[in-house]
């Protein structure tokens, strides 16, 4: 008999943007936009008052990321030499906003994969890098469209705000605060990636998740037991990012590099892959699981390189796509949807008792993982 609440998970839903940019697109329209720089500049660059720009390369950024194309709500702006951003119709209040519209779409697959009807839910929670308006929250925004009678807020742990959403889903159904929540995870990167930095200009792309956190009582068959979550956080500047109403860039338009995405990769990669291929080995002896009986991770989706070195010290040996599944190559990073989207679609085929890892990384430091088992 079952004494106290016991969280699972019991669905997970995807929306990807239809459109997407391939890396020799992303390439060709930054050194359109590197050489018209360099040519209005030509005369300060040629008094060396101002450094030129250097072009980008598809095989560089294959090589360090592994990234070859990513989605994007809005392909033909972003890849406009003159304008390099997502620009959309602005909407009217009483219309729903355009990142409440992509958390929707996601939880509505997580709910009907589940087969829960959206009265059934209690909670909902937003949990996200970059939230589009300060207030109301968009959690609210989502709980209403989709017709939910509870309580919804927003979360905020850059790319592990998916991880820091389920862990904190799973303690109110613990608590039995809530028996159903859904943790959604819209993630338009691209508004906060500054697509003229040639250092990341190709990293980020967009997309939104969903996943349905309940109580074991109510869950569907072959849900996943969540056997241990654990959260870490550990300050830094490495990767920030200045945006902010008391942070504003100047009416000049002067100082708006650090109002977007920044980071020292280097430094994220070397402090990042052992902090969390130790939280991880040490989470698994405190659940008593043996991390090279791990039947799957999926790892939170930044660079090949990292979870390459992350799997392979947690395995012992070097993971293959069965173990460790990526999808940086068609989504580049998406930021907390990242493992999500992983698990989402590489899950299916795993069979009752199998174990894997949901697992997160990224800016704060923040890292979070999420131990699961597949139920009968
Ligand atoms: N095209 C061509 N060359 C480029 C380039 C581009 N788009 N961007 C940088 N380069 C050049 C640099 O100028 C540098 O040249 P140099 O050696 O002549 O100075 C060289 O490539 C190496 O640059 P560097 O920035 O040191 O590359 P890297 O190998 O560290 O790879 C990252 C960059 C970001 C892919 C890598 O550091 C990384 O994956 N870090 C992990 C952080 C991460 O993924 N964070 C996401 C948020 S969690």
């Amino acid at each position: 008999m079952q004494m106290t609440n016991r969280p699972v998970i019991s669905s997970t839903g995807l929306f990807t943007p239809d459109d997407s940019i391939s890396n020799e697109e992303l390439v060709a329209s930054f050194n359109a936009y590197v050489d018209r720089f360099n040519l209005d500049n030509a005369a300060a660059i040629e008094s060396g008052t101002i450094e030129p720009l250097q072009p980008s390369s598809v095989q560089f950024i294959e090589k360090a990321s592994g990234i070859k194309a990513r989605h994007v709500m809005a392909k033909a702006p972003v890849l406009d030499p003159a304008i390099m951003a997502p620009r959309w119709e602005e909407r009217n209040n009483d219309e729903l906003s355009i990142m409440a519209e992509i958390g929707v779409l996601a939880a509505r697959q997580a709910l009907e994969r589940a087969g829960r009807k959206p009265e059934e839910v209690d909670a909902v929670l937003c949990a996200a890098s970059n939230m589009q308006r300060a207030y109301p929250a968009m959690a609210i925004e989502i709980q209403q469209a989709l017709g939910i009678d509870g309580f919804a807020f927003d979360m905020n742990v850059a790319c592990s705000s998916a991880t820091f959403g389920i862990q904190t889903a799973a303690d109110y159904v613990r608590s039995g605060n809530a028996r159903s929540v859904l943790v959604v995870s819209p993630e338009i990167t691209s508004g906060h990636l500054n697509w003229r930095d040639r250092d990341s200009h190709f990293i980020f792309g967009d997309v939104a998740t969903a996943v349905l956190v309940e109580d074991a009582a109510i869950a569907p068959k072959g849900h996943w037991d969540i056997i241990g979550t654990k959260l870490k956080t550990v300050f830094s500047n490495n990767i920030r990012n200045n945006f902010g109403f008391l942070n504003r860039a100047n009416p000049e338009g002067e100082g708006t590099s650090d109002k977007l995405f920044v980071q020292e990769g280097r430094k994220v990669f070397k402090e990042v892959v052992p902090m969390v291929a130790t939280m991880i080995t040490e989470e698994a002896e405190r659940l008593s699981v043996d991390p090279a009986g791990l039947r799957r991770m999926w790892l939170h989706q930044a660079n090949a390189g990292m979870n390459r070195l992350i799997a392979q010290r947690v395995l012992g040996h070097e993971a293959d796509a069965d173990k460790s599944p990526t999808v940086l190559d068609t989504y580049g990073n998406t930021s907390s949807a990242g493992s999500i989207i992983a698990f989402h679609l590489y899950s299916d085929d795993l069979a009752a008792g199998d174990t894997g890892l949901i697992c997160s990384f990224g800016a704060g430091y923040s890292a979070g993982t999420v131990f699961i088992r597949k139920a009968a």
